[in-house]
Formats: C-alpha cells, structure tokens, sequence
C-alpha cells in the first residue's frame, strides 16, 4: 500500500534539528544565506557537519558549498564483531571517508557475533547507519535479518542529496515480503502493477538473505538471493512529454535503518502500511529494551568509471538552474569540513523543531 513520503524524510531528525532563526529554512526557493551555507537532507541551514552527507546542493549557498560525495570503493563490510569502521558519533563526522566507510546518524547500534543490530526504543525513533562514501551506479548486496514486530520497519536504501532513492523495505507484520521502490528527485514511483511487493523464500527476520541493487545507468534490478526479482529499463521512465527520465541518476549513499510507523504522529496510510502500531509491551521489547534488526554484511561493487582521474576525490554538483536534473561532476576538491566539529547553530529548541516539523508535514 502506498504511503507518504514523512517517515523517511523524518528519520534521523534526533541527530541533527537545531531550530532558532527564521532564515535557517532552506528550499528550492530560498536558498542557505553565506554565513549558513549549506542545507541539510531537513531543510536547515549550518555549517560543519551540515555540509556533509545528505547536504542538498540545490538549496545551498552554493553547489560548492556541500563537501563532495565522497568517490565510491569496491568493498565488503563484515560487520560481526566489527564496528572499527563506523563512526558511532555523529557530531563527530568530519568527512574523512579513508577513516570510516560508516556513520550512525541517528541512534545507536549494538555489536554481536552475527552483525550489528540496529536498535529502537520507544525514544530513540529509530536507528540509521550511512555509508560514508556515495555509489554512482552500481552494485549492492544487503545480506540481513528484518525485524518482525508489527509497525516496526527496516529499510535497506540508496539515497541522493536531490533525493533520488531506491528502497528495499520490510514491515515487520509480514516477514515474507519484500517491498521495492524508487524515487526520482523525490518523486516516489508507486505502482503495484510493476512488482512492488516480492515473496521471499523464507522468514526475512529468522533468515539471512542478500537483498541487492544492481543499479546502472540503463537499467535497475532488485535481486534476492541472486535472483532478479523486478527490473526497471531507465528507457521506460521517460515523461509524457519526451523530457526527462524519472529515473534515480545521482550519486547516493547507502543507508540502513530500523524506524517506528507505528506511532501516533504517524499518517494512518503509514501505520496501516506496517501493521498497525508498535506494542511496547512485546515480551522482546520488555525483555531487550529495544526492537531490532541485524545487519550482517554490505558488499558495494562500484561500476567502472574509465575517464575517473586517481585524484579524484568525490563528485560534486554544478550550478545547473533550469536544468531538472542537476549535472554532476569529478573533483579533487576536500571532503573535510574544517576542523570536523558539529554545527555553528544553536542547539536549542530541539523538541520544538521536531515538533513543528512534524506538524507542517502531516498538515
Ligand atoms: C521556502 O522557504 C521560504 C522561507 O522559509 C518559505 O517562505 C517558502 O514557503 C518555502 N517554499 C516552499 C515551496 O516550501
Ligand atoms: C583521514 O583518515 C586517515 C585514516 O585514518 C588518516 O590516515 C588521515 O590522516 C586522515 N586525514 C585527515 C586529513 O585527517
Ligand atoms: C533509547 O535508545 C537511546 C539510544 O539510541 C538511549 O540513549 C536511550 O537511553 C534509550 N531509552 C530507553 C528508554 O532505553
Ligand atoms: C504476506 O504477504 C504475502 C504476499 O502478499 C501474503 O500471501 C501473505 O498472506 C502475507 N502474510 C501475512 C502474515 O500477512
Ligand atoms: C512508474 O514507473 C513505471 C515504469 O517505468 C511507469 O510506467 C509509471 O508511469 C511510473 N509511475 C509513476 C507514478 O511515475
Ligand atoms: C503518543 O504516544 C506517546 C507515547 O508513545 C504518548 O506519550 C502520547 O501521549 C501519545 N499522544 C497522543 C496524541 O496520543
Ligand atoms: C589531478 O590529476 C590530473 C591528471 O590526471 C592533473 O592534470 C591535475 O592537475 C591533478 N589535480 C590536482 C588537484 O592534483
């Protein structure tokens, strides 16, 4: 069942809200001011760790303004027993991507032998882990157990700085079902006709599959195990009037999260999408403290670039007004921000910046 875009759009909002000033919005139409310049994935303007991942160049100062996306690497994260290569504390993301290929933005993960679980409470509003290097087409294999509690959800994605995403998603009311998605700029593509719910072979919360994304530039495939369970032609995305391709062509992080529907500042269409709202008096949540799910390995295999130059350090995107899809482009520029810290803006006035948040995008 389709649902509105605020769930997604709303996770991680407890890692980075700061609410104080009037101009610290930030949209298509007005823009981050010098002193603020860059626009975080919620619409505030800052500086330090806004100008990282998710800093939407569009509705910045300038393009420039974000750091870049940081160039994709082949690589396989194991992540049992291992969490060396996530930087746990967001405030303390300074773009180094040699010295993390991780970042939780929100929320807390818990190491064990299999994975790392990411956990919800009934305060944390969820758990999200971001790669800290971008994907511009290519490979991505999730292998992973969901969660299983109705109103519950896990989400396997890419995401974009204009918000191109393409979704794996599961809902803990039914552990048998996958759900595919993807988003141009976004604008979602639902359409249940194109095969947005698969069947799994077994139990997404008792079993490890790999969930994949074979993304390239013509074509999008969503794999199970290895097997190409829906398939997307970029050829077929084309607008009614010949313009454009609603097709996700920008380069994306990679994020996984666990996050909670099922609460009462919900749309109805959300929590009746998950399964109803989450009882947190489940005997695993009373017994644990938290729900779960657990993430065992993420293997990115990057497509090949041959007019890549070595010293490229990320992508950045160019002044492209008029143009519906932003132009991107290889620079050598920093991905640091200067001396990594969190953001000049006031802290304060947190609760209420969730709040009013909340409010303008249910109404
Ligand atoms: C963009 O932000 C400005 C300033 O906060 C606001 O007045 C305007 O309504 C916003 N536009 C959109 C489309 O949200
Ligand atoms: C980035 O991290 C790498 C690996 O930890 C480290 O060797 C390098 O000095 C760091 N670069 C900067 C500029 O801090
Ligand atoms: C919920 O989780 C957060 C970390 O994500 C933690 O700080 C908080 O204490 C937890 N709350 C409860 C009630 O366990
Ligand atoms: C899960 O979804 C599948 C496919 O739509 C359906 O056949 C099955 O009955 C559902 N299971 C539950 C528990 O709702
Ligand atoms: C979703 O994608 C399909 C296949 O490309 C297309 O036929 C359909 O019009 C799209 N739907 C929306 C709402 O964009
Ligand atoms: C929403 O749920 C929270 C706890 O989960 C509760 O404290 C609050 O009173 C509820 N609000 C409404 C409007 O029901
Ligand atoms: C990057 O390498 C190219 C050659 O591949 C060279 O022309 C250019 O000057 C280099 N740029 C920087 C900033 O080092």
């Amino acid at each position: 069942m389709p649902r509105t875009r605020l769930p997604l759009v709303l996770l991680g909002l407890s890692a980075i809200v700061p609410l104080t000033l009037a101009q610290t919005y930030c949209n298509a139409t007005s823009l981050c001011p010098e002193s603020a310049p860059c626009c975080s994935e919620y619409g505030y303007c800052g500086s330090g760790t806004f100008c990282l991942g998710g800093c939407e160049p569009m509705h910045s100062f300038s393009p420039t303004s974000c750091r870049p996306n940081p160039i994709c690497q082949s690589m396989t994260t194991t992540f049992a027993n291992d969490v060396s290569r996530i930087q746990q504390v967001a405030s303390e993301w300074n773009g180094n991507a040699s010295a993390y290929d991780w970042y939780v933005n929100s929320g807390q993960i818990i190491p064990s032998s299999d994975g790392i679980k990411l956990v919800l409470n009934e305060t944390n509003g969820g758990t999200k882990i971001s790669s800290t290097r971008y994907v511009h087409y290519g490979k991505i294999d999730f292998v992973l157990e969901t969660s299983k509690w109705p109103g519950v959800v896990t989400a396997a994605i890419t995401m974009s700085d204009v918000k191109d995403e393409i979704d794996w998603e599961f809902t803990g009311s039914n552990t048998t079902l996958a759900q595919t998605n993807y988003w141009f700029m976004g604008i979602a593509n639902y359409s249940d006709s194109q095969g947005l719910s698969v069947d799994v072979s077994s139990d997404t919360s008792a079993n490890y599959h790999t969930y994949t994304f074979d993304w390239q530039e013509d074509y999008l495939n969503w794999m199970i195990d290895g097997n190409v369970v829906r398939s997307l032609q970029k050829q077929s995305t084309l607008s009614s009037d010949g313009t454009t391709y609603k097709y996700p062509t920008t380069p994306s992080q990679i994020q996984i999260s666990i996050w909670p529907a099922g609460i009462n500042t919900s749309a109805e269409g959300t929590i009746a999408w998950a399964g109803g709202m989450i009882n947190w008096q489940d005997p695993d949540y009373v017994a644990n403290g938290y729900f779960w799910n657990t993430i065992q390995s993420v293997t990115i295999t990057c497509a090949d670039d041959p007019n890549q130059a070595s010293n490229t350090t990320g992508w950045a995107y160019s002044d492209s007004k008029g143009q519906t899809v932003p132009t991107v482009y290889d620079t050598t520029a920093s991905l640091l921000i200067n001396g990594g810290g969190r953001t000049t803006m006031s802290w304060t006035m947190y609760a209420v910046g969730v709040f009013t948040i909340l409010m303008t995008m249910l109404l």
